[in-house]
């Protein structure tokens, strides 16, 4: 480690922050602070469509005693109430509640966490999807697991893949994202949910379900492909289900879920006693209050038009302005476009000239468990102005036609 750089006096770091490192993404965002930038890579709800109002209510009208007790500490496991609440709604969406256990974390990131500190020790295989939600990817870097990335089709994992690695390797964990892909904006097949099951039982390996954007579905037919996979029939494998508040109240409450089975719950409390003693109680109970109110309905029913609308704009303005080379699927739900570009096409490229315009994305690399591929790009059209989605997108397409004029 002496080529590690640290201060005098100061111990070298441990091995854990050797493996995080600063992308050049990162570096190439602090240029893009300009205020009048057009922003699609923030992967974040629209700061307008908060329900403030709602919450308003709820804490002016908060019974005292109840208020008392948001100050407080809690249990590791979550605030009772809201956890019984919300295994009502877990349990309408076909999840198994009563045999497995549910917990509140902070933010579903920390549920994530956790399960890697329970299980990856370093060298460990961790199979992603390719691509992968770089928070995810992060945690598993942290815990200094071997990732290997799966790819990723229209309709969800590549399974001939899967099956091919798991013939001759063990990984501990798969990591999917079966709705409204961050960042590839899909939705995995029933099918291929049935499929992924049946190739996963009776193996040693933890199927890990990030299921962050499941309410966030723009039609009633697409509603009924968002059955999470742990609602199906999965005896003989070994699940974990995550899921937040973040996209469906306000990622500022950091409050997420994991339901997993008695076994792996018992380990990830004693883990979350040391890392945060409880996840925080006053935004439990808000959430609570929320939930309890009917709020969450009337709420989801608003936001659900809302960025569906901003993603008809933007599907307008792609088809508009983007050569035709560049491709992507419309999107059925959540957050996200993720456009193929040309083979050969440096996304990090088309992203300095953008940001140079006035827009700005994030490249396909940043979230590549392999940090490779990157002809991709995605657009985050959740918190974005609606007069500001044609031109934004005019920009990167005037980028990209740039680079295809000069590299053809
Ligand atoms: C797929 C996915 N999982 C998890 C998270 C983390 O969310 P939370 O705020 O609950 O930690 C995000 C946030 O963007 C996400 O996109």
């Amino acid at each position: 480690m002496t080529n590690f750089y640290k201060l005098k006096n100061m111990p070298y770091f441990s091995q854990t922050v050797q493996h995080i490192r600063s992308s050049e993404i990162r570096d190439l965002m602090k240029l893009a602070t300009r205020p009048d930038i057009i922003s699609f890579a923030g992967g974040m709800p629209n700061n307008d469509l908060f329900p403030v109002k709602e919450v308003d209510e709820i804490i002016l009208k908060m019974d005292p005693n109840l208020k008392k007790t948001a100050f407080q500490y809690g249990p590791t496991s979550g605030f009772p109430p809201l956890l019984e609440i919300l295994k009502d709604y877990l349990r309408a969406k076909g999840l198994p509640v009563d045999t497995h256990k549910l917990m509140i974390t902070t933010g579903s990131l920390q549920a994530i966490n956790i399960l890697g500190m329970e299980f990856i020790d370093p060298g460990d295989l961790v199979l992603t999807e390719t691509p992968s939600f770089i928070g995810g990817i992060a945690v598993f870097k942290a815990f200094q697991a071997d990732i290997k990335g799966i790819p990723l089709q229209k309709d969800g994992l590549d399974l001939d893949e899967l099956q091919k690695i798991l013939e001759h390797e063990t990984p501990k964990i798969l990591y999917v994202i079966p709705n409204f892909h961050n960042p590839a904006g899909i939705i995995y097949s029933p099918e291929k949910r049935k499929k992924l099951l049946d190739i996963l039982r009776e193996k040693e390996i933890v199927l890990l379900e990030d299921d962050a954007y499941n309410e966030l579905y723009f039609s009633e037919e697409t509603k009924k492909m968002t059955q999470p996979i742990m609602s199906l029939d999965t005896a003989g494998v070994e699940m974990v289900y995550t899921g937040s508040f973040s996209k469906i109240l306000g990622p500022g409450f950091r409050l997420g879920w994991m339901l997993a089975s008695p076994e792996i719950y018992e380990k990830a409390q004693i883990i979350k006693q040391g890392i945060d003693a409880c996840s925080p109680n006053f935004t439990q109970v808000i959430a609570y209050e929320f939930m309890r109110k009917g709020y969450l309905e009337q709420y989801l029913e608003r936001i659900r038009k809302e960025y569906a609308r901003r993603k008809d704009m933007m599907q307008k303005a792609l088809l508009k302005y983007m050569p035709e080379e560049v491709q992507w699927q419309e999107p059925r739900g959540g957050f996200y476009f993720w456009l193929r570009l040309p083979e050969g096409v440096d996304s990090t490229d088309i992203l300095r000239e953008s940001i140079d315009k006035g827009a700005v994305f994030v490249t396909g690399k940043t979230f590549d468990p392999e940090a490779k591929r990157n002809n991709y790009i995605r657009l985050a059209f959740s918190n974005m102005d609606f007069n500001q989605i044609d031109e934004g997108v005019k920009i990167i397409a005037d980028a990209v036609n740039k680079y295809i004029a000069i590299h053809s």
